[in-house]
């Protein structure tokens, strides 16, 4: 149960000249052979790319945990962002019925329900608490710095919480996700006696899906793990071809970086099933975050990066399909398509008098979706616009655990084309440092001196 990549619509022959040509592929080959090099050369230094082989003791350990505490927890909470959130939603989205908080619990398998807090919106937090109670919850905080304000402050308001509620108990409703040895919150588990587990030291926040970042909080929604690291696992097979054509990862980021060089510095995501919505949300952060570089690997400028867009088919054919078909040659659309859907619904034959209605009748629904997507890719094509199909079998533990590595495969070997860093994230320490300046933390005086010395804002360009 593969998934597969085609990219017929991206080659010149077929959707003309704004796509990709042999020769373009061919001129690359050298730039092309020395980043396959490089890939091999790093692999031991890529981490990531151990998890699916080397995690036995960590699934062992979790799935412990999960059996000890699952019936006495009626909520699991994921505090944690960017890398620390997107992965687990992304994967619980996949797997699970759309409405799995709202069913009885019988039905999610006597598992609890599941929630992530993403973000320091006072709202989202704040509203939580109306639909769960903290004495029956969860909460896992996950942070591989173990220091990111954002993650940080909801856990400080929420073991408060606990605390005055609960007194010495507080510390069974919080397990943390955090490197073993940096960080502020190893320190305060260790000192606070919390239950812990540990994000490998070498395993970028981005990259750390596969690891008890996101297996935790899977397996305690009754998601099969192992699974997951094993389609993980297929698709390192498949990515450790050294024939780049035979290699969808390397593939998929040849035809990106060559897009790119002609302009087309857009990467649409346009998942064909509401279950992967999430997951081009994960896509957008591990594409945009990886190679949205200013520097090259020899310290010159480049201001690399293709910008990730997510859609939704069918829903964003009435939206953005417009502007890919007819707008600017300035993107690359990655259709995700599912063979086989894990329902199927009939249209009933109904208004058979109508022939512009008639004609759904006694179609179903999987075939309607289906069409619709071959439908846009040849209106794409049409246009001359270049595009290619992630397929995947059926969505479960073992192709989501494919897809997630494919995109991680990619991304590295994107990095490797683009000459960058695909592992650091200078822009968004900058970010990090200037709020922590501008809040006068201790050892930022010299940052928060330099965010003085900005500019005032003009009065007569706000209006
Ligand atoms: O990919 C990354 O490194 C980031 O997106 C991080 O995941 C994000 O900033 C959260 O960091 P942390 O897990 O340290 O709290």
């Amino acid at each position: 149960m593969k998934i597969t990549l085609d990219y017929n619509n991206m080659m010149t022959d077929y959707v003309g000249r704004y796509g990709v040509s042999e020769q373009d592929i061919s001129e690359l080959k050298p730039q092309i052979e020395a980043a396959v090099a490089a890939m091999k050369a790093k692999r031991a230094a890529m981490a990531w790319r151990d998890l699916p082989y080397n995690q036995a003791e960590t699934v062992k350990e979790i799935k412990e945990y999960v059996d000890e505490m699952k019936d006495s927890v009626d909520a699991f909470v994921v505090l944690g962002i960017g890398g620390s959130a997107l992965g687990p939603m992304a994967v619980q989205q996949a797997i699970h019925n759309p409405y799995y908080n709202e069913l009885p619990r019988d039905k999610r398998g006597g598992f609890p329900k599941f929630y992530v807090a993403d973000n320091v919106d006072p709202e989202k937090l704040a509203y939580l608490f109306t639909v769960i109670d903290p004495e029956k919850s969860l909460f896992n905080v996950i942070t591989k710095s173990g220091s990111t304000s954002e993650t940080m402050s909801q856990f400080m308001i929420i073991k408060d919480l606990l605390e005055n509620k609960l007194g010495d108990a507080a510390k069974e409703h919080i397990v943390c996700t955090t490197d073993g040895k940096t960080g502020n919150l190893i320190k305060i588990a260790q000192r606070e006696g919390y239950s812990t587990f540990y994000i490998p030291s070498a395993v970028g926040g981005r990259f750390s899906e596969l690891t008890p970042v996101g297996l935790l909080p899977a397996a305690f929604c009754g998601i099969d793990i192992e699974a997951l690291l094993k389609g993980a696992a297929v698709m390192d097979e498949l990515c450790s071809a050294d024939d780049f054509e035979k290699n969808p990862a390397y593939i998929f980021a040849v035809l990106n970086y060559i897009a790119l060089k002609q302009g087309k510095n857009i990467c649409v995501m346009m998942p064909y099933a509401d279950s992967l919505k999430y997951m081009a949300d994960w896509f957008a952060q591990i594409w945009a975050e990886s190679l949205g570089k200013k520097y090259d690997m020899n310290g010159k400028e480049v201001w690399a990066g293709q910008t990730p867009v997510k859609a939704l088919g069918v829903t964003d054919q009435h939206s953005q399909v417009q502007l890919y078909t007819e707008g600017p040659f300035d993107k690359v659309i990655v259709l995700v398509g599912v063979e086989q859907y894990r329902e199927t619904l009939t249209i009933p034959k109904l208004y058979s008098d109508m022939p512009s209605l008639g004609f759904l009748g006694g179609v179903t629904q999987n075939k309607l979706i289906q069409t619709e997507m071959m439908a846009t890719e040849y209106a794409l094509l049409k246009s001359g616009k270049p595009n290619m199909t992630i397929t995947l079998p059926e969505v479960n533990e073992n192709t989501v655990g494919q897809l997630l590595y494919f995109f991680e495969a990619a991304t590295a070997f994107a990095g490797e084309l683009l000459n960058i860093n695909a592992f650091d994230q200078p822009g968004v320490e900058e970010g990090k440092n200037a709020a922590y300046a501008m809040f006068g933390r201790p050892g930022y005086e010299e940052k928060k001196r330099e965010l003085e010395a900005r500019p005032a804002k003009d009065e007569r360009f706000i209006v």
